[in-house]
């Protein structure tokens, strides 16, 4: 499909999408939100798809939610359509998504790349919540998922004063997983959910459902989750192959059932 807002293109069974509104840094308005989900909806239904990877351009992942579609909204607006809540959805792919963040991740961008289930930075790559410059505050998730992913100390600090990260405290911090120099970004990024499309896909959608348990439960009803969905993965073909695969030392042929 033609989008307005973002480009969509399969590097064998990865999906590259790329945020393009250079104009605006990216900003995610409500057609970005429209375009992104459809997207994501193709990509999760399409069997011969594995792994996601979105980014932005050199300069700017997203520099946050678009100010200019939010400037004249009132309250009666904002939450009588309850904004934002179609991002939701996003959040609701089964199949992974890595962020490729580059340049600004600011607001709803730095929320954007949060959303997605982990972050790759270039050296280029700055995080931050500036919301509070506008007198508002995040509203994508913000505030949850990097108290969650920073603590509470680097979260509550970079809320209340809107200081950016850089791709180094961002890496201490664990908020991204890794740094690769911006260069490089791209090519590392499809390499790394080319990994993850070659494995045997109930596997690797289980491993993300387990994985983001841990934020939503107790510990043990976290590793009871894991251990159900462990031995639910006994009753695929896949696991016999994965298994006879290995003990024959040669890779595995999955079925994807
Ligand atoms: C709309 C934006 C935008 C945004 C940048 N632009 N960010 N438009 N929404 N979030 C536009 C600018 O208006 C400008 O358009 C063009 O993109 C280039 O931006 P510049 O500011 O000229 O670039 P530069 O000087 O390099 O500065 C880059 C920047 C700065 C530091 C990232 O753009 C910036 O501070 N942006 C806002 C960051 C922010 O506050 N994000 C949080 C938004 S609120 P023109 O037409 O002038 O060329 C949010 C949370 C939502 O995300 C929840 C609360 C409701």
């Amino acid at each position: 499909a033609d989008y307005e807002t973002i480009t969509v293109e399969q590097r064998g069974r990865v999906t590259l999408i790329t945020l393009n509104r250079p104009k605006a840094l990216n900003a995610l308005n409500s057609q970005i939100l429209i375009d992104l989900l459809d997207a994501m909806a193709a990509f999760d239904a399409d069997k011969g798809q594995g792994c996601a990877v979105i980014t932005g351009s050199e300069k700017a992942f997203a520099a946050g939610a678009d100010i200019k579609e939010m400037q004249a909204q009132g309250f009666a607006e904002m939450y009588g359509s309850d904004f934002f809540a179609g991002w939701e959805q996003f959040t609701r792919t089964r199949k992974p998504v890595i962020a490729a963040v580059a340049g600004y991740a600011l607001g709803g961008g730095c929320e954007l790349a949060m959303m997605c289930d982990f972050i790759l930075a270039a050296d280029t790559a700055k995080f931050g919540q500036p919301e509070v410059k506008l007198a508002v505050t995040p509203g994508m998730g913000g505030s949850q998922r990097l108290t969650r992913a920073v603590g509470k100390a680097k979260a509550m600090e970079m809320c209340l004063t809107g200081r950016m990260m850089d791709a180094e405290e961002a890496e201490r911090a664990g908020l991204v997983s890794r740094i690769i120099p911006a260069a490089d970004l791209i090519e590392e990024a499809v390499k790394t959910a080319t990994t993850i499309a070659e494995m045997a896909p109930l596997a690797v959608m289980a491993n993300k459902e387990m994985v983001n348990a841990a934020f939503e439960t107790m510990l043990h009803q976290g590793v009871q989750f894991e251990r159900r969905l462990f031995h639910g993965l006994f009753g695929t073909e896949d696991q016999g192959e994965g298994m006879a695969a290995f003990v024959d030392k040669r890779p595995g042929n999955w079925k994807g059932r």
